[in-house]
């Protein structure tokens, strides 16, 4: 092992030590996009709720950095991104640039197993960061403190400082700055993953296309706040909020064809997750998303159940 990563204590006894860190997809409940900011990036009024599909983060004391990715059957062909270019490898060198000794090399195994649909609006990506963020500050020993990890996990992506967190949560600035929201209802949805990715910068920008006459200020969530706090599916189905539906929707015009099915099917409402193309249907029950997947099966055999809120990353097992 080099000496560049600082261990305290026997590193030795901690040769077996193995964490695995479960992060969960998000849905939009309400994603309010305003005109696109001086940076680029589009300011938002976004409320978050995790639900029940998962990615896990393995890792193992190794004497390199190794990144591998199992997936999931359900979710097809998926084209994952390369040596160094996954969103681990990022996590790891901004971990090792916060918290360890200056140039320390990363050193680990890591194992990714995802579930969450892959480039689907479901922030897969962002789940296996928030994720890789506590099992490598764990095997690492660096104790970071929660408001570094949210500022660390803000430089990885705008969803990843949700995905930390989990629960219900709303989301300002670019969907970075995310305070939780109190949600004791349990809502239960259809989510109907979808094949060939819409990406979301071309989705912003389509959206950018369509809307010239964005406002500055993103339409605001209270609506759905205000559902939320009624606990009741139908007032929830009726706020559900997407500014970036339309523009989805224009891309991949069979998305509109599914929402319309699910619905005559007896969702309460569809909706496109994010940026798309994965669709997700809000029910009246648990009971009733099993009818609506039951329904849907014949078309889109792999519709899965989930229901939200659930918790943001955290340790599944340790040896
Ligand atoms: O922050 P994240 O890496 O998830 O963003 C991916 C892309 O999505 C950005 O490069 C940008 O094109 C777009 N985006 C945006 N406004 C946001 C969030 C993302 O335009 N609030």
């Amino acid at each position: 092992m080099s000496g560049d990563v600082t261990y305290t204590g026997s590193y030795e006894a901690r040769r077996s030590a193995r964490f695995t860190v479960r992060a969960a997809a998000k849905i939009n409940l309400h994603l309010g996009v305003g005109a696109p900011r001086e940076d680029g990036f589009h300011p938002l009024d976004t409320v978050y709720q995790a639900v029940s599909l998962y990615d896990d983060v393995a890792v193992h004391p190794a004497d390199d950095w190794s990144v591998t990715t199992t997936v999931a059957e359900h979710l097809g062909e998926v084209e994952l991104p390369g040596p160094g270019e996954n969103i681990v490898d990022r996590v790891a060198e901004l971990l090792c640039a916060h918290g360890c000794a200056p140039g320390c090399a990363p050193q680990a195994r890591v194992e990714v197993s995802k579930t969450i649909p892959v480039a689907g609006g479901m922030a897969g990506g962002s789940a296996d960061a928030a994720a890789a963020l506590v099992a490598l500050d764990r095997l690492w020993e660096l104790e970071t403190p929660d408001d570094r990890l949210l500022e660390i996990a803000a430089l990885l992506g705008s969803d990843v400082p949700f995905s930390l967190l989990g629960g219900t949560a709303r989301g300002l600035g670019r969907g970075e700055v995310v305070t939780p929201l109190t949600d004791t209802a349990t809502w239960s949805w259809v989510v109907v993953p979808a094949t060939g990715g819409l990406s979301t910068p071309a989705v912003y920008r389509h959206f950018d296309e369509l809307r010239p006459d964005a406002p500055a200020e993103p339409p605001s969530a209270e609506p759905v706040l205000r559902a939320l706090a009624s606990g009741d599916p139908y007032a929830l189905a009726a706020a559900l909020h997407n500014d970036l539906q339309a523009a989805a929707i224009d891309l991949r015009p069979d998305l509109g064809d599914l929402i319309d099915l699910g619905e005559s099917k007896g969702a309460l409402r569809g909706l496109v997750s994010g940026s798309g193309p994965t669709v997700v249907f809000l029910c009246a029950s648990a009971e009733s998303a099993r009818e609506v997947a039951a329904a849907l099966a014949a078309t889109h055999p792999h519709a899965l159940l989930a229901h939200g809120p659930v918790a943001g990353a955290h340790l599944v097992e340790m040896d």
